[in-house]
């Protein structure tokens, strides 16, 4: 099944997930990887199936290629579109706004139509505000926190990928 990876990375961390963690990860899949900046509107036309990532800079605002790509991205029709969201972010130095850019992402693609897979669960987290919750038990998608705890990176994405795989055999 064709899949396709957006990414933007500041510093390199998101970078770093991608290149040593999904690309293994995600190898059952026909995998397209594209960075933020680089894409145009045909690629969200001509597949159905994506996953973004997308980390958090500046109290609560995306990535700077996602901020810049955002008044196009809130124009694109969802509908039929299936999505799942990684973000990156810190919840001790940045704990009031942790990992906000998966719910702003979240948020717009439920608005105009697509279906958001990939909630995970808040425990096991330490923050007091996240843009990225549901509820108070679930967020939109999955957060990963290189600054604090990169030790559970890797097995956080391989239970996301399972639980990934689960969700779209149900579609
Ligand atoms: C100046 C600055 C602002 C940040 N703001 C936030 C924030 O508001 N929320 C958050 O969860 N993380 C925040 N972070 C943490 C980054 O999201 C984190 O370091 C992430 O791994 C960066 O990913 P990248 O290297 O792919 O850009 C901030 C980091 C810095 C240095």
């Amino acid at each position: 099944m064709k899949l396709k990876l957006i990414f933007g990375s500041d510093t390199g961390n998101t970078d770093f997930v991608v290149e040593n963690y999904l690309l293994y990860l995600l190898n059952a899949f026909d995998l397209e990887v594209t960075e933020v900046h680089k894409l145009v509107e045909k690629d969200w036309m001509d597949n159905s199936l994506f996953i973004l990532g997308v980390p958090t800079w500046y109290d609560g605002v995306l990535q700077s290629d996602w901020e810049d790509y955002f008044d196009d991205f809130k124009q694109i029709d969802f509908t039929g579109k299936t999505i799942a969201i990684f973000g990156l972010g810190d919840q001790i130095g940045y704990d009031e706004y942790f990992v906000d850019g998966i719910g702003i992402l979240a948020k717009v693609v439920l608005k105009n139509g697509g279906k958001v897979i990939g909630n995970w669960p808040r425990n096991n987290y330490s923050f007091s505000e996240s843009k990225a919750l549901i509820n108070k038990d679930y967020f939109y998608g999955l957060p990963l926190d290189q600054d604090n705890e990169d030790e559970l990176t890797l097995g956080r994405l391989e239970k996301w990928v399972e639980q990934l795989k689960n969700e779209i055999a149900e579609i």
